[in-house]
């Protein structure tokens, strides 16, 4: 038999996704309105379970790895080549948004729901991923499942990051009922032929443009640092000024270059956030002993971004040395951007036209799981618009009908792959 791709336009159940997309922002570990899910808390295990039960109803057969990474499987008439996949993330960063990675967890799980209510049979199977740990919050590393996934980690120093509890990932993942092993989660290049990840653009263009579909053709290349000062204890009213070697002070001249390292860049792509700011004691009346930093720096140029790496660095050895204090530098990670494959955009491209939405090709300045899976299989993405471009704040939203768009665009991207003849 012939397989043939699904009739256009899709049909896409919009209310059922949408109002799964909220019924899952109800698993979190703060307070509404901001949503907080970590890995491996309780938040993240009720998450997991209620995906895992909806997957099963659509008929996906389902396993999860060794780190808590998910797959659900839409198996295809031709079982044994390699598959398609998709999906994204469902944890989320503290007091952030419903839309980050969720959007495309459950709009990939849409998406194969509305290619088999369509009548359409695949070729390939259809696989979706809800990857473990995108976010950094927990371990300070940022796509810690697809890292692993695609061999891109080394498990030495996976095992070497702890939480703020001086957890390791292996612990923590058997905690949740996963076995830990590591050195078993990454994958062989023939499993898939093809991913596609669904997100929200997480900035403002396809809305100023009023472009519904964004197609990316690259990812920037982020990079993490941590870093330690260690100065001297003591109390406030007693420790004169010059005899101090407060931590903290210096943390505060390091914030203050991270920042001039990406305003001052040659490049206009840099940017260097300092999001984790950590004295201690932390009390008023006791001078800093410790400050810890942890550092964000990207480019869609990796050698601006490492200029602007380099520029940190030396500055924290530079002002620890004029403040008698030492300093500690870590690089939790610094990964090269990734490139979308032709094949996969010109699928989107190609399914976007066919469901009459307009198009434009962009870069991703956030990182996405799919800078991974660029390194393991062809790769690319699809964006869709949110309000005023803001993510990763409670305020994150994007529309129903934008949704329904990317979802559909997603489906018909999953179907054209499904039955490509592209070897793996
Ligand atoms: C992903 O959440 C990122 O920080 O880009
Ligand atoms: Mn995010
Ligand atoms: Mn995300």
């Amino acid at each position: 038999m012939k397989l043939k791709r699904p009739a256009t336009p899709l049909s896409v159940n919009g209310d059922r996704v949408c109002a799964e997309i909220q019924e899952l922002s109800q698993f979190m570990d703060g307070e509404p309105p901001g949503v907080t899910r970590v890995v491996f808390t309780e938040a993240d295990r009720q998450a997991r379970a209620w995906l895992r039960a909806k997957c099963v109803n659509s008929g996906l057969v389902t396993r999860e790895d060794g780190v808590g990474n998910f797959f659900a499987r839409w198996v295809g008439s031709e079982a044994n080549t390699a598959a398609v996949g998709t999906g994204s993330h469902c944890d989320a960063i503290p007091n952030s948004g419903v839309y980050d990675g969720t959007v495309g967890v459950l709009g990939g799980l849409e998406a194969i729901r509305t290619l088999q209510e369509s009548g359409f049979k695949p070729r390939r199977s259809i696989e979706l991923l809800m990857f473990t740990s995108e976010e950094p919050t927990r371990f300070g590393i940022g796509c810690l499942g697809s890292r692993l996934l695609s061999g891109r980690a080394d498990i030495g120093s996976i095992d070497r990051l702890l939480d703020g509890e001086e957890m390791s990932v292996r612990e923590a993942a058997r905690q949740s009922g996963f076995n830990g092993d590591l050195e078993n989660v990454c994958l062989s290049s023939n499993y898939y032929s093809h991913f596609v990840e669904l997100h929200i653009e997480q900035g403002p263009v396809l809305e100023c443009e009023s472009i519904p579909i964004g197609v990316v053709t690259a990812i920037a290349a982020p990079a993490a640092l941590r870093i330690m000062f260690k100065g001297e204890g003591g109390h406030a009213g007693t420790v004169l000024m010059s005899g101090r070697h407060d931590a903290l002070t210096a943390a505060a001249e390091l914030a203050l270059e991270v920042e001039r390292a990406g305003r001052e860049s040659e490049s206009a792509d840099t940017v260097a956030t300092t999001g984790v700011f950590r004295p201690f004691p932390g009390a008023v009346n006791s001078i800093p002993s410790q400050c810890l930093l942890e550092i964000d720096v990207r480019d869609t140029s990796e050698k601006s971004r490492n200029r602007a790496v380099d520029r940190i660095v030396s500055f924290a050895h530079q002002v620890a040395g004029e403040r008698g204090v030492d300093v500690l530098v870590e690089t939790i990670n610094s990964d090269p951007p990734a490139v979308c494959d032709t094949s996969v955009v010109e699928a989107v491209q190609a399914s976007a036209s066919a469901e009459s939405l307009a198009t434009l090709d962009l870069v991703s300045r956030a990182y996405h799981d799919s800078l991974f899976m660029a390194t393991l299989t062809r790769t690319g993405m699809i964006f869709i618009p949110c309000r005023n471009g803001i993510s990763h704040r409670p305020e994150e939203y994007a529309t129903p009908e934008h949704i329904c768009g990317g979802v559909a665009v997603l489906a018909r991207t999953l179907a054209a792959l499904s039955l490509s003849e592209e070897e793996a």
